[in-house]
């Protein structure tokens, strides 16, 4: 069965009657621009072939009711004046609802499936926000363009799930294209689509989960947006996005050895975006192997947010043949991803769990992404 049918058919055993319509965004990995998206810089995503697909329903009174695929029972929340609190995975689409309340006149019910793993640096959150936004979006007739409910996503996050993320997730996940990246701007918030052209060098994307989970609303990912926010404040400038590489030996002189350090990632991880992009964009994949791999020892040892498990899983993808491998999303745990050849993916998953047993990790999970479109309406 597929998703759509299965998270109507979820919906109609959890309320006893069929959803009006059903809404799915995707998860997304990123290619490259890791922490750069709070510091108004670039980032290049891609919507992955993993969806959150949203069942959902008006109903005549101000309830709000939710059931899961992932979870017993229903979460019931009274659309009012009390901003959601304390509810676990609920506060996703709840702190959606709550940012667009003034535009709703009634509760709903909504279903929730998807097959976006959960913690695996992935966005699944961003999956359920942007289903759930645009579902309402439909619903409701807000006419929100696609990154104004982006920001609606973010703003859920940041706000009642106490994220302190930026915009990349859920742009990604609003305006991806399937075979491309998505360049964003995260200062005018533009979009270009990048073209990847995989299939046509027998390449994939490997993602490499290393089952360690992470929650950004822990103090790791607060810490590194202070500092950043600590670094431009002293630099003089608005958001690090306006300082380039001629700024760092100014940077050197000013500020600590650990700001400057978090500081310098933000502003060579600018630039190896738009290296990449004028890579893939000259057809030049094969040049994205040095890029990446500066991209990882960045996150390693200047912002610090690499685990043994990442590294571990990019140096094994590497010594299995991988054009270019990089730990993706926030950190401190999730997955890395690796270009590489279709025909050593099987190799790729034999190396990776000998390697992480030899290390005493725990089990790696091995699996292709490949790009998919964006938030649509499925039924
Ligand atoms: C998480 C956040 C994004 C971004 C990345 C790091 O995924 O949600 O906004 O900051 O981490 O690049």
């Amino acid at each position: 069965m597929n998703l759509t049918k299965q998270t109507t058919a979820g919906f109609e055993k959890q309320f006893g009657y069929l959803p009006t319509g059903v809404w799915s965004a995707p998860g997304r990995a990123n290619l490259i621009g890791e922490h750069t998206d709070y510091n108004n810089g670039f980032v290049l995503p891609f919507g992955i072939d993993k969806r959150t697909y949203a069942a959902m329903s008006k109903r005549d009174d101000s309830l709000i009711r939710i059931g899961t695929s992932f979870t017993e029972g229903i979460v019931e929340f009274e659309l009012g004046e009390t901003e959601p609190q304390d509810l676990d995975w609920a506060l996703y689409p709840l702190g959606v609802a709550w940012v667009v309340r003034a535009g709703l006149d009634a509760g709903f019910d909504l279903y929730l499936d998807s097959n976006v793993p959960i913690g695996a640096g992935l966005s699944s959150s961003a999956a359920v926000e942007c289903s759930v936004a645009l579902a309402l979006n439909d619903l409701w007739d807000l006419r929100h363009s696609k990154q104004e409910l982006a920001l609606i996503g973010q703003r859920a996050e940041n706000e009642v799930v106490g994220a302190p993320t930026g915009i990349m997730d859920q742009t990604a996940s609003m305006l991806a294209s399937t075979d491309a990246a998505v360049l964003i701007d995260c200062l005018s918030l533009e979009t270009e689509t990048v073209e990847l052209g995989l299939e046509a060098q027998n390449l994939v994307v490997a993602v490499i989960d290393t089952q360690v989970s992470h929650r950004h609303s822990d103090g790791g990912y607060r810490s590194r947006r202070d500092a950043c926010e600590k670094g431009a404040l002293i630099m003089g400038v608005s958001s690090l996005r306006e300082l380039g590489q001629l700024d760092l030996e100014a940077a050197k002189s000013k500020l600590d050895d650990l700001t400057y350090r978090r500081v310098r990632h933000i502003i060579t991880e600018n630039d190896r975006v738009l290296a990449t992009v004028a890579a893939l964009r000259a057809g030049r994949i094969e040049k994205i192997g040095p890029i990446f791999e500066a991209s990882h020892v960045s996150m390693r040892d200047d912002f610090e947010i690499s685990i043994p498990e990442l590294d571990l899983a990019v140096e094994t993808a590497l010594k299995t043949g991988a054009i270019a491998s990089r730990m993706t999303g926030g950190g401190f745990g999730g997955a890395a991803i690796a270009v590489i050849d279709k025909d050593l993916l099987p190799g790729l998953e034999m190396a990776v769990k000998a390697a992480f047993i030899k290390a005493g990790f725990g089990a790696a999970n091995v699996f292709t992404v490949s790009a998919s479109a964006g938030a649509t309406r499925e039924s």
